[in-house]
C-alpha cells in the first residue's frame, strides 16, 4: 500500500473494538464515510493455533478502504507470524495492542502491561516491524498506572523501533473511563515527535463524540488524525458528520433505518436463517447498549413531534437489555424501514402503557463506561455461538417514565429555575457530556 502515513492523515479512524467492531458494524461505519477502520483485537497465539474465531476476525468488509488488523502479543515470532497471516488475508497494516486494561490480558503480560517495560516494548516492536510484511502501528495509553505516566518516553521508543504510526488513548489503563482523556499530554507527544523529525503519524484518541470535538482536538493538539470508539458505537454516522463538518440529527425513524441497515448487514454476513440469527444475536442486541445512548436535541428544543414519535424516541433510548432484545428482534424481522418503524412504535406504545399500569419511574441514565468491561479472552473455555462470551456488568433499570403534559411543563419550569440559580449552561451545551453518561 502507499505509505500508511498518507492514508491516516486527516482521518477519523474507527477504533479497534472487541465485539463492537464486528464486520457488519464496520461495514456500516464505512457506509457513513469511515475510510480507515480497525478490526477486533486478535490474540496472535490463538490465531497461529488456527482458532476459527480469531481467523474470522481477519476478514474485511468489501467497502473497507484501509483496513488494519489489531493483534495482542508480547512475542516477536508470534507478532511476525500474525502479521503474515494478516497480509495474506488482505489487511493493509497491523496494529499492536498496548492499551487493553483487562486483567485476563495484563496478567499474561499483554495489552497495557507492556507499557510498564518500555525498553522491552521497543525491542518487541523493532522485531515485529523488521519481520512483518505490513507496516506495524501501536496503540498505547498514557501509562499502565496513574503514578507512572510514561507515554512520552514510550512514544519516543516506538518511533526509534520503527513503528509506522502510534495511537495515544489519553488515559491510563488504571483510570479506565473514570477520567477525561488528557489531550494536553497527547499534544506534548506531538511536539516531541516533531522535534525528533516528524514522519511518524500520531493519532489522538479519547472522548470524541461530536465532529466539532474531533476537529477541535485535531487542530489544538496537532495530531495527524483522530480515532473514535464509543462515539461510533453510539452514532455510526459520526464519520459523515466529521467529513461534512456538520452535525446530523436524525429523527427516530431515520435512526431506525440506520439500525435496520446494521441488521441487514448482519443477515448478509451471518446468514438469514435460524443459525445466522443465533450468531448475530451475540452482537445485535449488544449494540443497543451504545446505540440507545444517542440523544437528539433535548426535549425542550425539539420541534413539536408528530403523534406517536415520542414513545419511539424513549424506547430507542432505553437502557434495559430486554428492550434491546426486542428492538433487535423487530429490526431483524422487518421487511422495510417503514415496517420497522411501525413495529417499534407499537412496541414502544405497549411498553409505555405497561409502565403506566405499573406506575413506572424514570430509568437511570446509562453509564458509558459500563459496557466496556468486555473481553474476548476465553474464560474457562466458555464460548458463545459465533463469538466468545464476555464479562459484562449491567444494572437493572426501571422502565421509561410516562408523564402528563402538566408534569412535563412543571419539570421544564423547575429545570429552567435551577439553571438560573446555578448558572448552568442550557441543556444542549451539556449534550456531549450527557452522551458520555
Ligand atoms: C466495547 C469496547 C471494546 C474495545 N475493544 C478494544 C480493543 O479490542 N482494542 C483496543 O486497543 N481498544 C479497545 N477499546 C478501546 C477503544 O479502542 C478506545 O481506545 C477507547 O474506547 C477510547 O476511545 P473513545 O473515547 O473514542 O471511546 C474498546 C472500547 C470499547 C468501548
Amino acid at each position: 500500500m502507499s505509505s500508511l502515513s498518507s492514508r491516516l492523515s486527516g482521518q477519523m479512524v474507527l477504533a479497534p473494538l472487541t465485539r463492537g467492531g464486528n464486520l457488519p458494524f464496520r461495514r456500516l461505519c464505512a457506509e457513513f464515510g469511515a475510510e480507515v477502520t480497525l478490526g477486533e483485537m486478535i490474540f496472535a497465539r490463538q490465531l497461529l493455533k488456527g482458532d476459527v474465531i480469531e481467523r474470522a476476525r481477519l476478514r474485511r468488509a468489501s467497502n473497507e478502504q484501509v483496513f488494519g488488523v489489531q493483534i495482542a502479543t508480547n512475542d516477536v515470532e508470534e507478532g511476525v507470524g500474525a502479521a503474515k497471516l494478516a497480509a495474506a488475508a488482505g489487511a493493509d497494516w497491523v496494529d499492536l495492542n498496548c492499551g487493553c486494561p483487562i486483567h485476563e490480558a495484563t496478567r499474561r503480560g499483554l495489552g497495557s502491561a507492556m507499557l510498564r517495560q518500555p525498553v522491552r516494548l521497543e525491542r518487541l516492536v523493532r522485531g515485529i516491524a523488521a519481520g512483518s510484511p505490513l507496516p506495524v502501528s501501536v496503540k498505547v495509553r498514557l501509562a499502565s498506572e496513574g503514578g507512572d505516566v510514561n507515554v512520552r518516553e514510550v512514544v519516543g521508543r516506538l518511533r526509534a523501533a520503527g513503528a509506522a504510526a502510534v495511537t495515544i488513548h489519553g488515559r491510563t489503563a488504571e483510570a479506565r473511563y473514570s477520567k477525561a482523556a488528557d489531550w494536553r499530554l497527547i499534544a506534548e507527544c506531538v511536539e516531541d515527535n516533531a522535534e525528533a523529525g516528524g514522519g511518524m503519524p500520531l493519532l489522538g484518541n479519547g472522548d470524541l463524540l461530536t465532529q466539532y470535538e474531533a476537529h477541535g482536538r485535531m487542530a489544538q493538539s496537532g495530531v495527524d488524525g483522530v480515532m473514535v470508539g464509543r462515539g461510533a458505537l453510539i452514532k455510526p454516522w459520526i464519520f459523515k458528520e466529521f467529513r461534512d463538518r456538520r452535525a446530523w440529527e436524525p429523527s427516530a425513524a431515520e435512526r431506525v433505518a440506520v439500525y435496520r441497515q446494521l441488521a441487514c448487514f448482519m443477515k448478509e454476513h451471518f446468514g438469514d436463517d435460524a443459525k445466522g440469527r443465533r450468531k448475530a444475536w451475540y452482537f445485535l442486541p449488544w449494540h443497543f447498549d451504545f446505540l440507545s445512548r444517542y440523544r437528539p436535541l433535548p426535549e425542550e428544543e425539539l420541534p413539536p413531534a408528530p403523534e406517536g414519535t415520542a414513545p419511539l424516541e424513549r424506547f430507542l433510548a432505553h437502557g434495559d437489555p430486554s428492550v434491546h432484545e426486542r428492538v433487535a428482534a423487530a429490526l431483524w424481522e422487518a421487511s422495510s424501514d417503514a415496517g420497522a418503524v411501525a413495529a417499534l412504535t407499537r412496541l414502544a406504545e405497549g411498553a409505555e402503557l405497561a409502565a403506566l399500569a405499573r406506575g413506572g419511574e424514570e430509568g437511570e441514565a446509562p453509564v458509558l463506561g459500563e459496557a466496556t468491561e468486555l473481553s474476548n479472552i476465553p474464560s474457562d473455555g466458555a464460548q458463545a455461538s459465533g463469538a466468545r462470551s464476555g464479562k459484562k456488568h449491567r444494572r437493572a433499570r426501571a422502565p421509561p417514565v410516562v408523564r402528563t403534559e402538566e408534569e412535563i411543563a412543571a419539570l421544564r419550569a423547575a429545570r429552567a429555575a435551577k439553571r438560573e440559580r446555578t448558572g448552568a449552561p442550557p441543556h444542549h451545551e451539556g449534550r456531549a457530556a450527557a452522551q458520555r453518561g
